[in-house]
């Protein structure tokens, strides 16, 4: 089995780690403070033991991953003898340049190096590395453990073989990895989620709704199509001609800003900042706060439980 160095074990780094160790991958999990570290091993151990507790694995394989991670602050011996370097550090360009290059004079020419950057150009963040061919973008979602896709995005000089090694083990280690086929900023899941994100907050913005109807049409309407029928489906569904119709008239009155919304800038600067802080397009007590969580973790466990029952039916 390949060995995984992971780097940053904040939020994303910890649940990548958790993918690899569920799946058999001896993991090295790197940051720049052990508190984090430790932190994010009992992160790992509380997603397993809740995922235990709705019927995904079982509590008696929870040491055994835990033993697969081994935690340092020391990053070149993290990524010692890694076939893998999955970097999660928080989302600046000039500390992924950096780090990016710091991995490419220490790790051999055979390690693949991947990014998990959420929207930035796979291609400027190998800029200062001599090694390109081998640095790709692989873009999981939060929580990376319950949500499948991954994009796999090549910059301008990653070699096929990169993009190709990568997929297969994102996939190998149950992951739905996607191929990108070009380095542009958010890629395809973000500029598809930002499109609608853009809209919702200019709907609420321009008084057409409160941002809770803006919520309802999604939840109890067309997002309950989604996880079945993705948009391009659904245009072949209705038809070319029915969505050229529809486009000819709606296209110029949705919103098509290349900056963010005045009404957005202006909560955080209010320091409005949503669940953060109690208040943002809408009130939150702690109580809700607490009970959205519960509510996306329970849903997304539910989807992959279905999913595991369903593919072990088929086998
Ligand atoms: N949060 C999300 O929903 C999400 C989803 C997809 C992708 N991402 C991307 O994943 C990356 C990580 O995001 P996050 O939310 O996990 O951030 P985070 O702030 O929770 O964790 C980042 C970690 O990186 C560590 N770190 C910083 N510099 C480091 C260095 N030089 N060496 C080792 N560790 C270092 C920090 O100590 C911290 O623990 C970002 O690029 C982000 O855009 C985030």
């Amino acid at each position: 089995m390949e060995k995984i160095a992971v780097i940053g074990a904040g939020l994303m780094g910890h649940g990548i780690a958790q993918i690899f160790a569920g799946s058999g991958h001896a993991v090295t999990l790197v940051d720049l403070d052990q508190t984090v570290l430790d932190h994010a091993l009992d992160g790992i151990r509380q997603n397993l033991s809740l995922m235990a507790d709705n019927g995904i694995g079982s509590r008696d394989d929870i040491d055994v991953i835990l033993d697969r991670i081994a935690t340092t602050t020391r990053m070149a011996e993290g990524v010692a003898g890694a076939d893998f370097v999955m970097e999660a550090v928080v989302e600046k360009l000039e500390l992924k340049q950096t780090l990016f290059s710091k991995l490419d004079a220490v790790c051999p020419s055979s390690t693949i190096l991947a990014s998990n950057t959420s929207v930035m150009s796979i291609t400027e963040i190998a800029a200062k590395s001599k090694g390109q061919d081998r640095i790709v973008g692989t873009h999981f979602w939060n929580p990376p453990y319950l949500i499948p896709l991954v994009e796999v995005v090549p910059g301008d000089n990653t070699d096929l073989e990169t993009v190709e090694t990568t997929w297969q083990l994102l996939n190998r280690v149950g992951k739905h990895p996607v191929k990108v086929k070009r380095d542009v900023p958010g890629f395809v899941a973000n500029r598809l989620q930002h499109a609608l994100w853009r809209e919702a907050i200019s709907i609420v913005e321009n008084g057409i709704a409160d941002a809770a109807t803006v919520d309802e049409c999604v939840k109890f309407g067309f997002g309950l199509r989604l996880p079945v029928l993705g948009p391009m489906e659904n245009a072949d569904l209705v038809g070319t001609d029915l969505t050229l119709a529809i486009h000819d008239y709606i296209l110029r009155h949705i919103e098509s800003a290349p900056a963010p919304s005045p009404l957005l800038k202006q909560l955080v600067a209010a320091g409005d900042l949503g669940f953060k802080s109690g208040r943002g397009f809408q009130a939150w007590s702690e109580d809700q706060v607490a009970a959205s969580h519960r509510n996306l973790q329970t849903h997304l466990m539910t989807i992959v439980k279905q999913t595991t029952a369903s593919e072990k039916e088929q086998a």
